[in-house]
């Protein structure tokens, strides 16, 4: 019997998802995302390839992968359409294996608009959102006045009232605003034809999938500090990016999750505003930055660097349950004559250990790190755990005991086979027979 896992975020997103999920999708029949949007920025490498997945789970570039986008999601159309376009350039073809929850919510071409318009509002205290419409989209579903779907393939005299009512509603948002309803209707209902044949009820697919005795990856977008309950909020997302979001966004029960896989950077990273303990500046963040080619994937904004966290993967492992860390990029590490893990943060309460909730005590907070010997031969490319130089194996021993979970994969690069799957891992387990 194969396991169900989840792999998600445990620091503030772009971890690496998408190459743990791409490294891991041989051992899987099925891959599918529960929350975010086209928000997320997923980058594969295959044999020096490039891909970059943004609503498509990242198990896509296997063929014969089923792959799911849950009702969890919000779905831009234009968006959606655009990526399986470019993945049939790429030669990557998903007819027959995509399939669209039938209850997913529809980003409608205003909620980009009121994105904008938003973060325009909310001026110095602005969250840095990617602009995508994730929030307002997310705001109808919660508001009970969103699209989804099965609604463009439904009723079409309930649609356009729909429509009217939404658009008639954000014209009253909108300054001088006089938007017509009916071209944006139009587009829904072109949008629900060229959606319909991958629309699915996918909670029954995947319940039908694991009664067959097949498993199934659940692909987090985001991240844990990013979760709308559990991260740094306000400056978050607007899903559940933690696991508890695979329940509600895919319409599988708690046990149907077998394991869990938290990703991880050795070093820390954050595009958009909040809080960053750990964020260096200078030489050093230039460095990672760099080296670690820290550029955000869905909108090109250099990212935030930092050390490592111990007390944020703490937090995050706890949230999530996790099994294991998938640690990613230690290669970005190499030639670095020390390096550092923050296990706690100095702040006007005294020294607190656990990630706080007020975000007002991390504003002058000081990270409290621990140091320890850089290593000056690459880690890049190892796919062994004894081709690490030793100061390298320290550091991630010790990174495993400050963050409470151990490492299951180790990444040593962006490709497919530059990873250390740790032998007697859960990961190991998880991986032993191949689906395919
Ligand atoms: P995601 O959103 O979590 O999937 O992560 P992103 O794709 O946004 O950002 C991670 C970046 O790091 C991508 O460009 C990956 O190709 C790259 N990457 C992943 N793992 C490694 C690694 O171990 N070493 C290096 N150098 N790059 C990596
Ligand atoms: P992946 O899946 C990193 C951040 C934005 C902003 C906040 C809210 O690639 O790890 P939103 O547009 O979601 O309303 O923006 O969340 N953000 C991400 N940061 N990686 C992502 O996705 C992100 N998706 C959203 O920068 O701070
Ligand atoms: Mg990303």
């Amino acid at each position: 019997m194969q396991t169900n896992i989840a792999v998600l975020g445990a620091q503030w997103g772009d971890e690496g998802k998408g190459k743990i999920v791409d490294m891991l999708t041989p051992h899987f029949s099925t891959v599918a995302r529960y929350q975010g949007g086209h928000n997320a920025g997923h980058t594969v490498y295959v044999d020096g390839k490039k891909f970059v997945l943004h609503l498509i789970p990242s198990g896509i570039l296997h063929p014969g992968v089923t792959c799911i986008i849950g009702n969890g999601v919000v779905v831009d159309p234009e968006a959606l359409f655009k990526e399986v376009d470019e993945l049939g350039r790429l030669g990557v073809t998903v007819d027959g294996r995509l399939l669209v929850s039938e209850k997913a919510h529809v980003i409608l071409p205003y909620h980009r608009e009121l994105d904008v318009l938003s973060e325009a509002r909310r001026g110095e205290r602005k969250i840095g959102t990617t602009s995508r419409g994730i929030g307002p989209a997310y705001e109808d579903k919660i508001g009970r006045r969103g699209i989804r779907v099965c609604d463009l393939l439904g009723d079409r005299e309930a649609l356009a009232t729909e429509v009217r009512e939404n658009v008639s509603a954000r014209n009253r948002m909108i300054k001088d605003s006089t938007l017509d309803w009916q071209p944006v209707f139009q587009q829904l209902l072109a949008h629900g034809e060229r959606m319909k044949p991958w629309v699915a009820d996918v909670s029954l697919v995947l319940h039908q999938t694991m009664s067959a005795g097949k498993s199934v990856m659940f692909e987090g977008a985001q991240a844990t500090l990013l979760d709308i309950d559990h991260g740094t909020y306000p400056f978050v997302t607007s899903s559940n990016a933690s696991v508890g979001g695979i329940c509600t966004g895919l319409g599988v029960p708690p046990k149907a999750i077998g394991g869990v896989l938290g990703v991880a950077k050795a070093y820390t990273t954050r595009v958009g505003e909040g809080p960053l303990p750990t964020e260096l500046s200078g030489e050093l963040a230039e460095r990672l930055r760099e080296t670690g080619q820290e550029y955000g994937a869905s909108t090109g904004r250099p990212r935030r660097c930092g050390w490592y966290d111990a007390v944020v993967v703490r937090y995050s492992a706890r949230i999530n349950g996790m099994d294991a860390i998938a640690l990613t990029k230690l290669d970005v590490l190499d030639g670095l004559p020390e390096v550092r893990l923050c296990v706690g943060y100095k702040t006007s309460a005294g020294v607190v250990t656990e990630f706080p909730a007020d975000l007002r005590l991390l504003v002058d907070a000081e990270p409290v790190y621990e140091t320890m010997p850089g290593w000056s031969t690459p880690t890049k490319g190892a796919t062994r755990i004894e081709e690490l130089p030793a100061q390298a194996r320290r550091y991630i021993t010790r990174l495993e005991e400050v963050s409470g979970v151990s490492c299951g994969v180790i990444s040593t690069g962006s490709d497919r086979n530059e990873t250390i799957v740790a032998p007697e891992s859960p990961v190991a387990r998880w991986t032993a027979s191949p689906v395919r």
